[in-house]
């Protein structure tokens, strides 16, 4: 067990922990579906659905972690035999992910990097659509910025999980969080006034477009497709369904409260997503009004914002630099965590000392990230997804793991949890180190792991094939 390292205590295991959960997703996803579905009404859903799905998902997979005390890849093998393959699912989920992962981590790097040697001026020089697209069409420099970024991962993951995890999270996390309540502060006193309307926008009414919930127009496919929207960002913001929660489980030590870090992880994760919400909502509201909320979509952080950016004159210089520092760190320890989760499945099934494993995970997952890089330029097509809609490499390896390979997974962790091991398993492994012998959510994680969560998975797996299109 020592071999594999260990957190220090419950604060290196929550910050490491939230720093896997808070990334892209809560920072670019979370906002862009916020606005897409309504503002308010999303965010409700949302948080009812991280108080209990989410809670139930990860409260399993930090318990396997623990109590098996190895990586993804032996651990569900390790809960029951039967369920081995799962591991296998779980470590390949994670590699695709961190692959393009890093492919997006390098274009933050490039932005960052931009932004911060005063560049920015080159960005609205060249027009900031174009910048963008001139960029990822390059068939050298994503795969520099790509190769810089999962370097960067790599090295800290190299150092092992105390000296290098740990340590990177006590340093990022503190300051992303800094970073996210300025920028929102700041961004809650804008105002613009905007010619061609001649009218004048407040970050305030921005803000009550992402506030208040908004049932105008409301039906129940509308209703149903909110709900999906939510659990699906739910599940890949909390990075449940993948192996890293029993990754980083597994290096909790028994004397450490695992219900409240989870309660404090909830928290953090959830906070910074709706944090992130009130950033960009209002900020593109303020510039753009509200057809630019319904344009900004995928594009949000490489075209909206650095339109905005643009908008704001000279301060939006600096904003723009914070801003790239604020999502490089996100997306950087939730790379770690990927690649973390693979190493040590690595290390512990076929004993191989950490620089071998670590070397291994990283040749692997550039060569599929250089495939992903190429699917911009020299392997460009169009490829059809399961929903109708068409993407490149790098939609459809998203679409993949988001939409079929984590729910299958999710759905078969909640069938080894709720009927096979039963869920005894898990929350006698929480109880220990746990302070009251109260648990105040057992009563909801049983029915939740045993009922819902597997029915609502089902749906959301139905839903990748488009069933529920007759709903409107
Ligand atoms: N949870 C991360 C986010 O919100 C995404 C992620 C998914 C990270 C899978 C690691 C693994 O961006």
């Amino acid at each position: 067990m020592n071999k594999r390292g260990n957190f220090s205590g419950n604060l290196g295991f929550i910050l490491a922990t939230a720093g896997s959960a808070i990334g892209l997703g809560n920072l670019w996803r979370f906002p862009y579906l916020a606005a897409k579905n309504g503002g308010g009404l999303f965010l409700i859903i949302y948080i009812i659905l991280v108080l209990t799905f989410g809670y139930t998902l990860m409260t399993a997979e930090v318990a396997i972690g623990r109590k098996t005390g190895v990586g993804p890849l032996q651990a569900y093998g390790k809960t029951d035999r039967r369920f081995g393959f799962l591991g296998w699912i779980a470590t390949v989920v994670s590699i695709i992910i961190l692959s393009y992962y890093c492919v997006i981590g390098g274009w933050i790097v490039n932005y960052g990097a931009t932004y911060m040697n005063g560049g920015a001026s080159k960005i609205y020089e060249t027009g900031v659509k174009d910048f963008y697209s001139s960029f990822i069409t390059n068939p050298i420099a994503p795969i520099i910025c790509l190769f810089v970024f999962m370097g960067l991962s790599a090295l800290i993951v190299l150092l092992g999980v105390e000296k290098g995890i740990e340590k990177a999270s006590k340093v990022m996390m503190p300051i992303l969080f800094v970073l996210i309540v300025g920028i929102a502060i700041y961004s809650l006193t804008l105002s613009h006034y905007d010619i061609k309307a001649d009218t004048t926008r407040t970050a305030w009414e921005g803000l009550k477009i992402y506030l208040i919930p908004n049932f105008e127009g409301l039906t129940v496919g509308k209703f149903f497709s909110i709900l999906l929207d939510a659990t699906g960002q739910m599940f890949y913001s909390l990075s449940v369904a993948m192996g890293i929660m029993i990754t980083y489980g597994s290096y909790a030590k028994k004397e450490s409260d695992l219900v409240s870090s989870i309660n404090q992880i909830e928290f953090f994760d959830t906070g910074v997503a709706v944090l992130s919400g009130m950033i960009i909502i209002p900020t593109v509201f303020v510039f753009q009004g509200t057809e630019g909320l319904a344009k900004s979509g995928p594009n949000l952080l490489f075209v909206s914002l650095p339109q905005v950016f643009e908008q704001m004159g000279i301060i939006g210089h600096t904003v723009g630099a914070l801003f790239f520092l604020l999502v490089f760190f996100a997306a950087l320890t939730s790379t770690i965590a990927l690649m973390e989760a693979v190493t040590v499945s690595i290390i512990d099934r076929f004993h191989l000392a950490r620089p071998l494993a670590t070397s291994l995970c990283f040749v692997i997952s550039l060569v599929i990230g250089v495939i992903v890089c190429m699917g911009y330029n020299l392997l460009y097509c169009e490829i059809p997804l399961l929903n109708g809609t068409t993407g490149q490499i790098l939609d459809l390896l998203d679409y993949l793991t988001n939409n079929l390979m984590l729910p299958a997974v999710a759905f078969l962790t909640c069938i080894l949890v709720g009927w096979v091991c039963r869920p005894h398993y898990v929350l006698d492994e929480i109880k220990i180190g746990h302070k009251s012998e109260v648990i105040h959510r057992e009563k909801l994680f049983v029915v939740m792991i045993k009922f819902v969560a597997p029915a609502q998975l089902l749906v959301i797996l139905l839903q990748a094939f488009n069933v529920f299109s007759f709903l409107g």
